[in-house]
């Protein structure tokens, strides 16, 4: 077969070779580098099959393949369904450096559609994107009711393992494995957001075999579906905008681009997948990993809610500085008219009641101290009761006639409208250009439920339009206030994805802070992403859901797994409690190079009497250690990241320890909480 086109990866070569009968691009093979490439037979049609329905195509079309789901479906508006494509016998592989990409461009048969099938591949690291661009090149209008991202068609015994991670507000990223035999496995989010229902990212795998990811950088409404044929010995991953609640429209020379799918190979298994994505996210997706965008926040949410009078903020901001935060920030409740959750969203502005100077008497007073100053916003909502919405009563989501719905009292705004993203970039530039603000906390707090926009067809891509528009203002945040920390949130974690965290610093994980149930949460959240990125505060007992009791050290070590922070009602603090936090956020700081870029394994199960996370940095490895009652009295865990033939030592003792060993791990700084530093012994 030839051509043949390598994409080199860190630790593997994705191989992609032409189907004959201008069918396209195949998967050939995806294995170690320098590994001989395998001798692949193509397999043929039998029976009822067509060619295309066997093939592993990198993209198939509707009216090319029908046995299994095709990720394009073109509507041409006069009967036709479906489309035929004839790829090009060529394609275009670039080189750059470590990194290379390969476009290879198909038409259809009548004329209408060009396709081109971008693969993108880095030997710096081993995640593999791709995306299709899909061109309406003819005379009549064309939509496509799916038009989802290439796709990864993988060779698995059956019935391969698929784990994903599903939940609820308060409740994500909660842990799941099923066996798929045949048919179809799908997941995805029809609110316009990510959600918390589902993440885009699945593993899968066979016990003893490689184990494979795929997630969907995408923030709006969205599908994936994994697919077995019985006997095929293959699963085939697609995703893509959800395509119960998305039509896409395409008039004649305009082109869509779909949300990038991503791809990673373990050749040792489902296990080796959170570290290799850690790494992609932070070599490619986050901007740095250094500490300047990841402070150790607190924020003063859960001490005041809505209550905020400048004096007492400034009196949180002193206790504060003085356990060792790094920004403080005032969440919700510093704007026009916001004294409940019933008004204000949309005027940004500082409430002229409780800020009669303004901000900045109080922002001096958290720089005096040494802080940074951080916001709340939920730029894309309004409260009926507020200035703008009197103002702009069309520019929230309304589909047609039907009555509108609140969710938490507010309404969503229309981001496909470009007036509506001008005035936001202008109203986040206002308040940045008018005070001393490096950190904003982006808030998005209900689904979009009235997408549409009667007499646009392209209304129908709401939620493609929503998503681009968020992306948008956060480039122009990127691009003009660089040095804004931002931490992106959507009631917790319903907007967690890698397009966000390509365009953020951190996100707020989830509102669950009770630090049980925060800890499996967090669990979940580390199998696919990394702990630099995961934004947890310590806050007071007892939480409205978790109610087991835990100590105020297990409770800052739930912190410390990621970006710590701090959203206790300070002033309520005893002299002993602040200083025993302040002695733990220093170690934290000491401490947090390793947990933020470390390699990350997890030991055992959260609920389990001992659970441990352990971070390998290059010669220093910190384990954290969380017991329950009944917990044995000194565990032992055997830790995974030390190096080959290297010997640590345990920090505090005399234990020296090698690869392979066990390693009791003791209950030091609570009876439900421990942490071992372990150093390494330069010989
Ligand atoms: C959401 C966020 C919380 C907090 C509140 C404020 O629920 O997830 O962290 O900011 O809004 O209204």
């Amino acid at each position: 077969m030839s051509p043949v086109w390598e994409l080199p990866t860190a630790t593997g070569v994705y191989r992609v070779g032409l189907a004959p009968d201008d069918l396209g691009p195949v998967l050939l093979s995806w294995t170690a580098p320098g590994a001989e490439p395998p001798d692949v037979e193509l397999p043929a049609a039998a029976g009822w099959d067509l060619p295309a329905d066997v093939l592993p195509l990198e993209y198939a079309v509707l009216g090319t393949r029908q046995r299994q789901t095709a990720e394009l479906i073109v509507d041409h508006g006069d009967g036709l369904l479906g489309a035929r494509v004839i790829w090009d016998s060529d394609g275009e592989l670039i080189s750059h450096g470590t990194a290379t990409t390969l476009r290879v461009r198909a038409v259809d048969t009548t004329g209408r559609l060009e396709l081109e099938l971008r693969i993108a591949a880095d030997a710096g690291h081993d995640v593999i994107g791709k995306r299709a661009v899909i061109t309406n090149v003819g005379r009549r209008r064309l939509t496509l009711p799916r038009a989802f991202a290439p796709a990864w068609d993988l060779p698995l015994p059956e019935p391969p393992l698929i784990d994903f991670l599903a939940g609820d507000w308060s409740r994500e990223f909660a842990t799941h494995r099923l066996a798929l035999p045949a048919g179809t496995f799908t997941i995805g989010s029809r609110q316009g957001v990510t959600s918390h229902s589902y993440a885009p990212v699945i593993a899968v795998g066979t016990p003893g075999g490689p184990g494979y990811g795929v997630a969907l950088a995408w923030s709006g409404s969205w599908r994936l579906a994994a697919e077995v044929v019985p006997g095929s010995g293959r699963v085939r991953i697609a995703a893509g905008v959800d395509d119960e609640t998305c039509v896409i429209t395409l008039d004649p020379g305009e082109s869509y681009a779909t949300p990038e799918i991503l791809g990673v190979r373990a050749p040792e298994g489902v296990a080796g997948l959170p570290g290799r994505w850690h790494d992609h996210q932070r070599r490619v997706l986050s901007r740095d990993v250094g500490t300047a965008h990841r402070p150790i926040v607190y924020n003063s949410w859960y001490a005041t809610e809505f209550d905020v009078r400048p004096d007492h903020q400034a009196a949180l901001a002193e206790a504060a500085a003085e356990i060792g935060a790094e920004v403080f920030v005032v969440d919700d409740g510093w704007f026009a008219g916001r004294t409940s959750d019933r008004a204000g969203l949309g005027d940004w502005t500082p409430d002229p009641v409780k800020f009669p100077h303004g901000l900045d008497p109080l922002i001096t007073s958290v720089t005096d101290r040494g802080l940074r100053f951080g916001l709340w916003v939920e730029p894309e909502a309004v409260n009926p009761d507020s200035d703008l919405y009197r103002a702009h009563p069309d520019w929230v989501y309304r589909a047609g006639d039907r009555p509108l719905v609140t969710v938490r009292n507010q309404y969503l705004l229309d981001f496909g409208r470009p007036e509506v993203v001008a005035w936001c970039e202008e109203t986040l530039r206002a308040l940045l250009d008018d005070h001393r603000i490096s950190y904003l906390k982006w808030d998005m707090n209900r689904p979009v439920s009235d997408g549409g926009r009667p007499g646009d067809d392209h209304g129908r891509q709401w939620s493609v339009q929503h998503a681009e528009g968020y992306y948008r203002v956060l480039r122009m945040l990127r691009e003009e206030y660089g040095h804004v920390t931002v931490e992106a949130c959507s009631s917790g974690g319903g907007r967690i994805d890698a397009a966000v965290l390509a365009l953020t610093d951190v996100v707020w994980t989830s509102d669950e802070t009770g630090p049980r149930d925060r800890l499996a949460i967090q669990h979940g959240f580390l199998s696919a992403y990394g702990p630099h990125l995961m934004s947890s505060w310590v806050t007071d007992q007892p939480d409205h859901r978790d109610q087991d009791p835990a100590s105020f050290e297990f409770r800052f070590l739930v912190a410390m797994a990621g970006v710590l922070g701090v959203g206790s009602d300070l002033l309520a603090w005893t002299a002993a409690q602040r200083s025993r936090a302040a002695e733990l956020i220093k170690l934290y700081r000491e401490l947090r190079p390793t947990i933020q870029t470390g390699r990350v394994e997890r030991h055992g199960e959260p609920a389990a009497p001992v659970y441990a996370v352990e971070y390998g940095g290059s010669d220093r490895i910190v384990i954290l250690v969380y017991g329950r009652p009944g917990r044995p009295e000194r565990p032992v865990i055997t830790p995974r990241t030390l190096q080959p033939g290297a010997r640590y030592r345990v920090r505090g003792g005399d234990l020296i320890v090698a690869a392979g060993e066990p390693l009791p791990v003791g209950f030091t700084l609570a009876e439900d909480a421990g942490l071992v530093v372990l150093e390494r012994v330069v010989d």
